[in-house]
């Protein structure tokens, strides 16, 4: 994307050191920032816009869009309150009308939901999920598995086959049905709620899921890094069209 027109919007830019750093490394981009104090930057390639106001302004966000990037944003990066809340209307309200199909939207420092001491964070209590070493396969499994083997090698479309699966799914199911307890505070939380939407396809499956009116899920990809995440738009998702 280096060397393309791109439009670029930060949100939380502070001093606003890190536009400069887009508009060196974007030589031909439009660099928006946003930030509820005021900043002031010494910028002469009229290329480096910066508007002040609240992440969770939908007003304020429409009218970037509008002056910097009619065709809507490339790339949206939010380092600005680091509160769940306030991250979570600004994302969907900008992932869904302003970010192009294919483009791209950093979360920054969603570890925070771990620190009591942050706004909506909290402390972490559950055990980390390290318990591979005291399994033991025991005489269930084994005779679960015997009965999927007899069951499918024996005509597995046959009634008696598929009746034998049935029985061993829904042992399984009661052995192992599990809940794997979760941190959900804060900025942890939304990021785990992004991964429903990873999951729509599943989540809308006629006969299995819970919502109605199969879709598919309007991220292409999630990255999730120790203070980064990286959402990219699926190029099949809706942007909003802006009257000329
Ligand atoms: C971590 S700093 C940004 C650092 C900057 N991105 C950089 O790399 O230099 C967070 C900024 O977000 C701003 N901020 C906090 N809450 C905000 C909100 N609700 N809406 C807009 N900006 C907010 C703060 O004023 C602060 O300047």
């Amino acid at each position: 994307m280096k060397d393309n027109e791109i439009k670029l919007l930060e949100i939380g830019i502070l001093k606003g050191g890190s536009l400069l750093m887009w508009r060196d490394y974007f030589k031909k981009g439009i660099i928006a920032g946003l930030d509820c104090n005021e900043v002031t930057l010494d910028d002469n390639t009229g290329r480096v816009h910066v508007y002040r106001g609240f992440q969770q302004d939908t007003a304020i966000l429409d009218t970037i869009r509008t002056e910097c990037a009619r065709d809507g944003f490339d790339i949206i990066i939010d380092d600005a309150s680091h509160i769940a809340e306030l991250t979570y209307y600004s994302f969907w309200y900008l992932f869904d009308n302003h970010l192009k199909p294919g483009g791209i939207y950093v979360i920054e420092d969603w570890g925070v939901g771990y620190w009591d001491k942050w706004t909506d964070g909290k402390k972490y209590y559950l055990k980390l999920p390290r318990d591979y070493k005291t399994y033991k396969v025991n005489l269930i499994d084994r005779f679960l598995g015997y009965i999927y083997k007899i069951s499918n090698k024996k005509s597995p479309s046959s009634k008696s086959s598929a009746f034998l699966r049935r029985g061993c799914d829904f042992i399984t199911a009661i052995k192992r049905k599990k809940k794997f307890k979760s941190h959900e505070y804060g900025m942890v939380g939304l990021i785990k709620q992004l991964i429903d939407e990873v999951g729509m396809g599943n989540l809308t499956a006629p006969g299995h899921g819970t919502i109605d009116n199969w879709r598919g899920s309007i991220f292409k990809s999630i990255e999730i890094f120790p203070s980064l995440v990286i959402i990219q738009k699926d190029e099949t998702a809706p942007l909003k069209i802006l009257n000329s």
